[in-house]
């Protein structure tokens, strides 16, 4: 197929990619740079520009695609609470364009990056994808407010659509690793504190209820999202429109992350405890038997060891990450 991938240049939409391109399918990349890297880009035609761009948007589909995957937002959640109209701006915004190209004949199918934070903050789990969507911050807001408007459009045109909705991304593929800046995610700050002095970690509260009084969250391999992407791109004419959840089904505690890097790092690791940060719920682990039955997708690399041995393997080659900000 031939494949458009905007936020080609990020974390999980270069691991996907590479994914794509290992399964022979043409692919172009729409980035704006803003926060992906030049140096995780593949080697394939490049459409540089800003989503929020419309005449830009529809220039790039003067050859329509097979597909469309939609990684590119802003997505974090403490910026998006201080300054939502900076994420309404780019991911509403922006994805308004993108489906209005795909609505007027631009794509046939659409996969579009979502995320638990959709859901907010339930007391059930697993979370299923009927699960009420409650979300919290203004980040999942956005992600849900796309999810409206592109089942709307979908129906009212009749393209196919699917929403991924990722629990947390983690682990690296060759090559290509997670650099954010500020990295708020819990792996890479873990292990970038280990191979850069200025990165602390710390364990925000040990008094959860939970088996070791830290939080549980879903951790889910970015090979893994990728081959869920591909399997979405190739189903999604018989899916139809739908939302999709996509983790492991288990959860692992922030001190269990702890004790596995320390043993795969050979590092001794004993981080400050400090109290709990607001809006941080117990646990959140995805039910994924929709996954599995729909797309036929089991995470294979998602066990914790290799998540932290693949991201290890990163940052110990990459200290300084992909190290090209101006
Ligand atoms: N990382 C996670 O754990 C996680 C979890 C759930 C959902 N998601 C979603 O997955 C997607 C990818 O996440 P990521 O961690 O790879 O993010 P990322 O920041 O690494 O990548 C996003 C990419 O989109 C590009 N981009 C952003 N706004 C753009 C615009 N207006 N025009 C053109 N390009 C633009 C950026 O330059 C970047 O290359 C996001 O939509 C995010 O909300 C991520």
């Amino acid at each position: 197929m031939r494949v458009l991938v905007t936020g080609g240049a990020g974390y999980i939409g270069s691991a996907t990619v590479q994914a794509l391109l290992a399964k022979g399918h043409d692919v172009e990349i729409l980035d704006n740079f803003s926060t992906g890297h030049r140096k995780a880009l593949a080697d394939v035609p490049l459409h540089e520009g800003t989503l929020l761009d419309d005449s830009f948007v529809s220039s790039v589909f003067a050859n329509p695609f097979d597909a469309v995957i939609h990684f590119a937002a802003f997505s974090l959640v403490g910026e998006s609470v201080t300054d939502p109209l900076k994420y309404y701006r780019n991911n509403v915004a922006g994805s308004l364009n993108l489906i209005k190209s795909v609505a007027d004949g631009g794509a046939k199918r659409f996969v579009f990056s979502s995320t638990a934070a959709v859901y907010g903050e339930p007391d059930k789990m697993p979370i299923v994808e009927s699960t009420p969507t409650v979300p919290v911050n203004p980040y999942g807001r956005t992600k849900l407010a796309i999810e409206y408007c592109l089942g709307d459009a979908a129906s009212a045109v009749g393209f196919p659509a699917v929403a991924l909705r990722y629990f947390n991304a983690a682990g690296a593929v060759p090559g290509l690793g997670e650099d954010h800046e500020p990295e708020t995610h819990l792996i890479p700050r873990l292990l970038r504190s280990l191979v850069d002095e200025n990165v602390s970690f710390k364990i925000f509260g040990n008094d959860y209820d939970t088996p070791d009084g830290t939080c549980i969250r879903d951790y889910i391999h970015i090979a893994d999202l990728a081959v869920a992407h591909i399997k979405a791109i190739e189903a999604v004419d018989e899916i139809g429109l739908t939302q999709i959840n996509l983790g492991t089904g288990d959860g692992q505690s922030v001190q269990e992350i702890v004790e596995c890097a320390s043993r795969i790092t050979g590092r001794e690791i004993s981080p400050a405890i400090t109290s709990r940060r607001a809006g941080d719920p117990p646990r959140l682990v995805a039910a994924n038997d929709k996954a599995k039955s729909i797309l036929g997708w089991i995470p294979k690399k998602s066990d914790l060891d290799s998540i932290i041995t693949d991201a290890w393997n990163w940052h110990s080659n990459n200290p300084d990450g992909y190290n090209d900000r101006g």
